[in-house]
C-alpha cells in the first residue's frame, strides 16, 4: 500500500487562517472541557468531600487500570440548556479495568443529588447501547436520587428503558456491575436492582424504593434510613447487595476483581506492529477549513490520520467527490469513505458499492463526513439522483460492520444519512470544532421559507409586507445559525463529544478497540436496490 503524498503548503495564507482559527476553538473547547468537570458547582463539591466521599471522577480514575486512556463519551452534555448541567449530571466512557475495556457511568451527586435529568436520560441511553453494541461490561458507580423530580413529566415513561437494557444485555453475555456509593433512591435502586453484580459501600450506600419520609406518607411506618437500606441490611437480609465494601476504595476494588472473572468472547485482531503517519497530525488544525463553506483535500486528513500514511485508493478516477480506500489505523484494517465535494449519482454508488467490499470482507468503516448534501438540478433529478443517493443509504443502512463517523466539516441534507450520521448508528460519532450541522445553511434555509411566503402571498392575492418578511428572514436565519452550531449538536447527543482534531487517530483507534470486543462480521443481505 503506497503513501499518500502531501501538497500542504503550511506557508499559505490559507493554511496559516485555517491554523489560527481551528487553534482558538479547540482552545475553547478545553476551556469548557475544563469548566465541564465542576460538577453541581463549588457549595456542592465541598459539601460531598466533607461527608468523606470521592467525586466521580476521582472515582472513575481509581477504578481504571494504571495509565489506562479513558474516552469520555459526551463531556458536554446539556451545555446550554435550560435547567441542565454541563455534562448532564453524568460522567461516562470507555477505559480500562483489570485489562478490560469497559463501559463506565458514574452518577454526578453534586448535581441534583445525582437526579437523572432530561438530557441525563438520553446519555445514560447513549452510554447503555455504546456497551450493548460493543459488547462492553458496564460498570455504573450509582449514587442518584433517581428521576430529576420537576420534569419527570419529559422522563418518567422513556426512562423504563433504560432498567430493560440493562437485563437485555445480560441475556446477551454483557454483564453489569453496580457499586453503590451513597443514596440511591427509586430508579436510583433500580440501577443496582438489574444489575449482574452489586456492591454496596458501608455505612454510605442507601438503597430504597422510597425514603424514610415517603414510607411515613404511605403507611405511617417511622424507620430510619440505615434500616430502610443501609448497605448492611441489602448485604445480611434482602440479598440486593452481593459484595459488602469496607469503603469506596474497597468498592471500587471489588469491582476490579470481578472484572477478572468475565469471560473474552471477540476476534480483535492481536497488537500489529504498526507505522504513525508520515506527516503531522498538528498540520491538521491547518488544512480542515475553520469556515465549512471552503471546501478542503480530504487525502491530507487521511494521511494524517492512517498508519504510514499509507491509503490503497479505490475507484480514484471515479465518483471523485466521494474518495473511497482500504487503510490499516494501528493495525485495525479500515475502509474509508470520505466527502471530497457535493455527492453526485457516481460518486454514491461507488460508495455503496465499497461498503459491500467492506462487510464481504468484514473491515470496519470510517467515515468523514463533510457534506453540503446531494447535488440538486434538473439535469441531475433526470440522471436519477434520488435513486443512486438511496444506493447509499440503503448500503449504510444494512452494512453491520462496525462504523465509526468523525464530523470533519459541515453536514446537511440527506449526506448526513448517506455518510452515516446518528441516525445511523455508527458505533461512535465524535465532531471537530469546525464541525456544523443542519438541514441546510441558514442563509438557503431563510430564503427558501421567503420564496415559500412569497409565493402562497401571490397565490392568494395579498400584497408582500417587505419589511415583516425581511425580518422574518434575519430572525430565522439567526435562529438556524444558533442551531448549526457545533455546541448545540454536542449538548443534544447528536455527537459523543467534540474532539481536538489532532486527537483523531487515537479516539479512531480506542473507538475500533471498543468495537472488536464484537465480532466484526459483514453481511451480503440488503433492502431492495433501485438500479
Ligand atoms: N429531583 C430533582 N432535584 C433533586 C432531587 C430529585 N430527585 N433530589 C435532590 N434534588 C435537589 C435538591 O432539591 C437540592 O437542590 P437545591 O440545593 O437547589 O435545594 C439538591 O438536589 C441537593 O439535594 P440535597 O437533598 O440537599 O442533597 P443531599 O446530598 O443531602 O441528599 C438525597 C441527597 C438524594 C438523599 C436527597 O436529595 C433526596 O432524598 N432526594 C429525593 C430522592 C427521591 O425521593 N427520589 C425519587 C425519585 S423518583
Amino acid at each position: 500500500m503506497r503513501p499518500i503524498k502531501s501538497v500542504v503548503n503550511s506557508q499559505s495564507e490559507t493554511f496559516k487562517s485555517n491554523y489560527a482559527a481551528n487553534l482558538a476553538a479547540v482552545e475553547a473547547l478545553r476551556a469548557e472541557l475544563v469548566r465541564s468537570t465542576s460538577g453541581g458547582g463549588e457549595q456542592y463539591v465541598k459539601r460531598h468531600l466533607a461527608r468523606g466521599k470521592l467525586l466521580p471522577r476521582e472515582r472513575i480514575e481509581m477504578l481504571l487500570d494504571e495509565g489506562s486512556y479513558f474516552l469520555e463519551i459526551a463531556p458536554l452534555a446539556g451545555i446550554g440548556i435550560e435547567n441542565e448541567f454541563v455534562g448532564a449530571g453524568v460522567v461516562g466512557g470507555i477505559g480500562l479495568v483489570s485489562g478490560r475495556e469497559c463501559i463506565i457511568i458514574a452518577n454526578e451527586a453534586t448535581v441534583k443529588g445525582g437526579a437523572v435529568s432530561e438530557i441525563g436520560q438520553l446519555k445514560n441511553r447513549r452510554l447503555s447501547d455504546i456497551g450493548t453494541q460493543n459488547a462492553l461490561p458496564s460498570i455504573s458507580l450509582v449514587e442518584s436520587a433517581g428521576a430529576d423530580l420537576p420534569v419527570q413529566a419529559k422522563i418518567f415513561v422513556p426512562g423504563g428503558r433504560g432498567f430493560r437494557e440493562i437485563t437485555r444485555r445480560s441475556k446477551l453475555r454483557i454483564p453489569s456491575i453496580s457499586v453503590v456509593f451513597g443514596n440511591s433512591t427509586a430508579g436510583g435502586a433500580y440501577l443496582p436492582g438489574m444489575s449482574d453484580y452489586v456492591i454496596m459501600v458501608k455505612n454510605q450506600a442507601q438503597v430504597f424504593l422510597g425514603g424514610p419520609p415517603l414510607v411515613k406518607m404511605a403507611t405511617g411506618e417511622i424507620v430510619d434510613e440505615e434500616s430502610l437500606g443501609g448497605a448492611l441490611m441489602h448485604s445480611r437480609k434482602s440479598g440486593l447487595s452481593d459484595y459488602l465494601a469496607d469503603d469506596e476504595l474497597d468498592g471500587l476494588r471489588i469491582a476490579r476483581e470481578i472484572v477478572t472473572h468475565l469471560s473474552v468472547d471477540s476476534d480483535k485482531p492481536g497488537p500489529v506492529p504498526s507505522e504513525e503517519p508520515l506527516y503531522p497530525a498538528d498540520e491538521l488544525l491547518g488544512i480542515a477549513s475553520a469556515d465549512i463553506r471552503v471546501p478542503f483535500e480530504v487525502r491530507e486528513v487521511i494521511a494524517r490520520i492512517v498508519d504510514g500514511s499509507r491509503f490503497e485508493e479505490f475507484k480514484s478516477r471515479y465518483g471523485t467527490t466521494l474518495v473511497t480506500g482500504f487503510a490499516q489505523l494501528y493495525g485495525f484494517p479500515i475502509g474509508i469513505l470520505a466527502n471530497n465535494g457535493v455527492l453526485m449519482s457516481e460518486s454514491a454508488g461507488k460508495g455503496a458499492q465499497f461498503i459491500h467490499l467492506c462487510n464481504q470482507q468484514n473491515i470496519p468503516l470510517v467515515f468523514l463526513q463533510n457534506i453540503t448534501g446531494f447535488m440538486v438540478g434538473r439535469a441531475y433529478e433526470e440522471e436519477g439522483i434520488i435513486r443512486h443517493g438511496a444506493k447509499l443509504i440503503n448500503a449504510v443502512s444494512n452494512s453491520t460492520v462496525p462504523a465509526i463517523t468523525i464530523m470533519i466539516g459541515g453536514s446537511y441534507g440527506a449526506g448526513n444519512y448517506a455518510m452515516c450520521g446518528r441516525a445511523y448508528e455508527p458505533r461512535f460519532l465524535f465532531s471537530w470544532p469546525n464541525h456544523r450541522i443542519a438541514v441546510m445553511g441558514p442563509q438557503q434555509l431563510s430564503g427558501v421559507m421567503d420564496i415559500i411566503k412569497r409565493e402562497a402571498a401571490s397565490k392568494a392575492g395579498i400584497p408582500v409586507d417587505e419589511e415583516k418578511l425581511t425580518s422574518a428572514r434575519k430572525a430565522l436565519e439567526s435562529q438556524i445559525d444558533q442551531e448549526s452550531d457545533v455546541y448545540f449538536a454536542t449538548a443534544r447527543l447528536w455527537d459523543d463529544g467534540i474532539i481536538d482534531p489532532r486527537e483523531t487517530r487515537t479516539v479512531l483507534a480506542i473507538s475500533l478497540s471498543a468495537a472488536y470486543n464484537r465480532p466484526a462480521e459483514g453481511t451480503m443481505e440488503w433492502g431492495v436496490f433501485r438500479h
